[in-house]
């Protein structure tokens, strides 16, 4: 007899990143070379002065306040005010072991909700909701549409609303996880028109939004102040995704009994992000020359692959947009859905497991950012490189002149290899259905 009777437990499936990374692990064991596009992890290091600061806070052993170090709190606070604009004061935000928890803690403040998810999105969103057992209205965005949420695809959503008194909750991602697309602030505003209609809370996770390219990130509680809980932490500009810092922003109407909901969660669950390094995340959140120089740094380099990448892809009939920020490209194989067929290749899970084996090059199905699984289409993370040495580099050319091609040659020659491995696959394919 088991322990527990199987229909007692939750249908959470293992993250679909597993699938193509055990494959990948296969590979790399016997000693075929492989190239790594399927993880979303920054490649950067993180700033020396925080790394130093949790050597120094090593000893700190104390529970610190569940909504996170008041220090810290400030830090964050003054910082978002002094980047993009972001008028939210310390009372207002809450520090958590990630976002990702924040995230679902946001979510779990209300014992029934809709939550809007577009399509595609990032891979965690829906589960989320699932677990909770809010219902998960997806909200349809096209590749001709740039994969942007539209007032319409929003109000179509809502339409599927089975009843209005249930709130609103949308999770609006930019720069996107998985097209590495912002929002401008027209786009915005379009879409706060509908947010006001019809009471929406929109949790803008712009946890890239330090990564926009050409730093000029649009935060969206600058259009929507009253309805926008925003999440950000140390995971992607900063690199530091294994200290899971996460950081949320809360509006002025949520400071009551959400706000007080998220805490007694916290309280009852995580208790507080680890002390350390919350120490070490105020050296991290300082809106200094440094941090402005780091950040050029990193924008720029992902920026040249990123840029090189999608026209190169482009140019063999892949769909990808130019990125504006983050390190992902959204590629679609549309154009190429016909050829696949005759080879036998209907659904994006398929085409990255043959891609995967016969190439060596890591993509993310389409299947897990909520896309139709005959949709062929994958998530690329163009992150495969070291981080340390083409920062390194970038620094000692400076800022003032671009990055040459020698440095594309030399520090992103696997993010170059592995589009070129992409292109000739496709190509092969297109050819070999043609014969
Ligand atoms: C879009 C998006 N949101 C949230 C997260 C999670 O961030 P954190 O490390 O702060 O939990 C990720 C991490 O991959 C992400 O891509």
């Amino acid at each position: 007899m088991s322990l527990v009777n199987e229909k007692y437990i939750r249908p959470v499936e293992k993250s679909g990143t597993l699938l193509i990374n055990e494959m990948m692990q296969e590979k790399v064991r016997k000693g075929e070379p492989v190239i790594r596009f399927g993880f979303g992890q920054s490649p950067f290091p993180q700033m020396a002065r925080a790394i130093e600061a949790l050597k120094q806070n090593a000893f700190q052993k104390t529970y610190e306040p569940v909504q996170g170090l008041p220090a810290l709190r400030e830090r964050v606070s003054s910082f978002h005010k002094a980047a993009e604009n972001l008028d939210v004061p310390a009372s207002r935000i809450l520090i958590a072991d990630g976002s990702k928890n924040l995230l679902f803690t946001s979510m779990e403040a209300m014992t029934k909700a809709d939550i809007l998810i577009p399509a595609p999105a990032w891979v965690s969103y829906a589960p989320q909701a699932k677990i909770l057992g809010h219902n998960a209205i997806p909200v349809i965005t096209t590749a001709a549409g740039r994969w942007r949420v539209t007032p319409e695809a929003m109000e179509k959503a809502l339409a599927k609303k089975a009843d209005k008194n249930v709130p609103s909750m949308l999770i609006l991602n930019h720069p996107g996880n998985p097209e590495g697309l912002g929002y401008t602030a027209a786009e915005q505003r379009a879409l706060t028109e509908v947010f006001r209609k019809h009471n929406v809370i929109v949790v803008s996770d712009e946890i890239y939004g330090l990564l926009n390219h050409k730093g000029e990130h649009h935060p969206l509680a600058l259009e929507y102040p009253e309805g926008t809980i925003t999440t950000g932490g140390l995971s992607k500009w900063f690199g530091a995704g294994g200290w899971r810092l996460g950081v949320a922003l809360l509006p002025e109407a949520l400071d009551g009994a959400f706000k007080q909901t998220m805490l007694g969660i916290a309280s009852e669950t995580y208790s507080c992000a680890a002390a350390p390094i919350q120490y070490a995340a105020c050296e991290a959140y300082i809106w200094d020359q440094a941090t402005k120089d780091y950040l050029a740094h990193q924008r720029r380099i992902l920026a040249q692959s990123g840029t090189w990448m999608a026209e190169r892809l482009q140019k063999s009939g892949i769909g990808a947009e130019k990125p504006e920020g983050a390190f992902y490209l959204f590629l679609d194989f549309s154009k190429h859905a016909e050829a696949f067929r005759r080879q036998g290749i209907t659904g994006s899970q398929q085409l990255c497991e043959m891609l995967m084996r016969e190439t060596g090059v890591a993509l993310l199905y389409g299947d897990v950012f909520g896309m139709p699984k005959e949709h062929l289409c994958a998530r690329l993370a163009y992150v495969d490189f070291d981080g340390t040495k083409a920062l390194q580099a970038s620094e000692q050319a400076g800022l003032q002149k671009p990055l040459d091609e020698n440095f594309h040659q030399q520090h992103l020659a696997n993010n170059v290899r592995g589009t070129e491995e992409i292109c000739r696959w496709v190509e092969k394919k297109s050819m070999s259905a043609a014969a």
